[in-house]
């Protein structure tokens, strides 16, 4: 299960992201925005990062117009791990050696072809572990420093 979450300025990538899910079955929660009204951001971060560190989704999908402010929304949420990428082996990489949990995406940035393969690619690669757990948990002990 898959959050999935924009504000206005993400809301159409949303909507493409949306219709893949549909087409090949991938199970989500919208938690909106749900139409191009001006929406803060912060807010659809903290529904889908919620779903996230509560168990109900297995990832999140952010998108806005760059990506950046999702991904400083979602990081402040303890046990989240956010990446905002451009391109496939950030994708890629952010799950095999950070154990990513929320994608972040720009609507403004990149189309819809290019951010479809960095959603297919992102949900698809498994986190690799061994040396790369002792430093996730480190990233995920920062959460507990003021
Ligand atoms: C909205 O205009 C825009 O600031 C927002 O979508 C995002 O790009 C923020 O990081």
């Amino acid at each position: 299960m898959i959050a999935l979450g924009s504000d206005h300025a993400g809301f159409p990538l949303k909507e493409e992201i949306r219709a893949y899910f549909d087409k090949t079955g991938v199970e989500y929660r919208d938690v909106g925005a749900y139409n191009t009204d001006s929406v803060d951001y912060p807010l659809q971060a903290k529904k889908a990062c919620d779903l996230v560190v509560s168990g109900e989704c297995d990832k999140a999908i952010l998108c806005c117009g760059t990506g950046v402010g999702m991904s400083m929304a979602a990081n402040k949420v303890k046990g989240i791990r956010a990446a905002v990428c451009t391109d496939y082996f950030s994708a890629k990489f952010t799950r095999l050696h950070n154990d990513a949990n929320v994608l972040c995406l720009g609507a403004r940035v990149i189309g819809g072809g290019a951010a479809l393969e960095l959603v297919r690619v992102f949900l698809e690669t498994p986190f690799e572990g061994g040396r790369h757990q002792r430093r996730v948990d480190l990233v995920n002990a920062l959460d507990k420093t003021e």
